[in-house]
């Protein structure tokens, strides 16, 4: 099976990259100079050209407070590009695996959102992602929408990478306590989509539609800090000064707004496809341990 990845250089599409070279299938991962997903023509060139049989969409716009300044490039990724991929997908009969965001829902909740539940985001990039999910539901019918949440992993720019740099940097560092979500490693999420691929390598009958995936349990940002720098003080020892400081969303003076808590509930995913991430803790000490070996390697900054 041919196996086309958009947006292979970025978290989730680095780890998918990894995972799927180790597997039967032939993998395709043109980077955005050769496949903008903005431009319909390079899409259906290289579809007409490759003839992918599946396709992950983990391309878009991701930079939150960028796209408050930005909504039109934000807009033009996550809904209309999303909305080009889904078109092509379906006019050539291939399925789509397309990722979302826990951001299309607004916090005012205290129990892990569900797929059904009412969505409305409260930034620009929330508001892109839900119409580029909109636009792939109404183009492509054979389509596994997953949305994921607060994602890490040793690439690219992340909180978990972020704050295990500042800790051999900084002696304090604030982090927010109010603010409640579902840390989710790249890795563990590719893990699962993989798992999805094989589903159809075997014609097995797939139950197409809106899934919620994220590692299991949930946490502050400060848990999440905190777990980050304790595992970071067991291997680097002294060399680790920060001290966490709690403080409040309120207390800073980000016009950004975010949902205050945007926990996703996985039992659909787990009761359709029996996947259910491990623990949010091992995953974050695992990826720690890789951003370390890292540090050492390229010795002391
Ligand atoms: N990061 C999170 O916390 C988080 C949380 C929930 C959901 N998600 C969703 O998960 C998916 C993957 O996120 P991520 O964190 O892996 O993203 P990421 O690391 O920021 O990578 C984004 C990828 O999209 C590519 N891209 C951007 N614009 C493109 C365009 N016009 N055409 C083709 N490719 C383009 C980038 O290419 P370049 O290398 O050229 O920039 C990069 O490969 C996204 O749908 C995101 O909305 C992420």
């Amino acid at each position: 099976m041919r196996v086309l990845v958009l947006g292979a250089s970025g978290q989730i599409g680095r780890e998918l990259e990894s995972r799927l070279e180790r597997s039967p299938y032939q993998i395709q991962c043109p980077p955005r100079s050769a496949l903008d997903i903005r431009d319909p023509h390079a899409l259906n060139s290289f579809v007409s050209e490759h003839r992918p049989q599946i396709c992950i969409n983990a391309a878009a716009y991701t930079d939150v407070a960028a796209a408050e300044r930005d909504p039109e490039g934000c807009f033009d990724v996550n809904c209309k590009g999303a909305g080009q991929v889904a078109e092509v997908a379906a006019f050539v009969g291939m399925p789509l695996i397309h990722i979302s965001t826990d951001y299309v829902f607004d916090g005012l909740t205290s129990r892990p959102y569900r797929e059904e539940d009412p969505t409305n985001p409260l930034n620009v990039y929330g508001a892109s992602k839900l119409a580029g999910e909109l636009e792939v539901q109404r183009r492509c019918r054979e389509h596994l929408l997953i949305r994921t949440s607060w994602v890490f992993s040793r690439w690219r720019r992340n909180f978990v990478k972020t704050i295990v740099e500042r800790a051999f940097s900084h002696p304090e560092l604030p982090v927010v306590d109010d603010e409640i979500g579902g840390p989710t490693s790249a890795g563990d999420l590719a893990e699962a989509i993989v798992g999805l691929i094989n589903l159809r390598g075997a014609r097995r009958e797939i139950p197409w539609g809106l899934y919620h995936c994220s590692n299991g349990g949930s946490a502050s940002r400060f848990d999440l800090a905190e777990r980050a720098v304790s595992r970071v003080r067991e291997r680097a020892g002294e060399a680790a000064i920060a001290r966490l400081q709690r403080v409040s969303t309120e207390s800073r003076s980000s016009e950004l707004e975010r949902p205050a808590y945007s926990v996703l509930d996985q039992a659909r995913i787990q009761r359709q496809f029996g996947i259910r991430l491990r623990p949010w803790t091992d995953a974050v000490d695992e990826v720690v341990d890789s951003l370390l070996t890292d540090r050492l390697l390229d010795g002391p900054s």
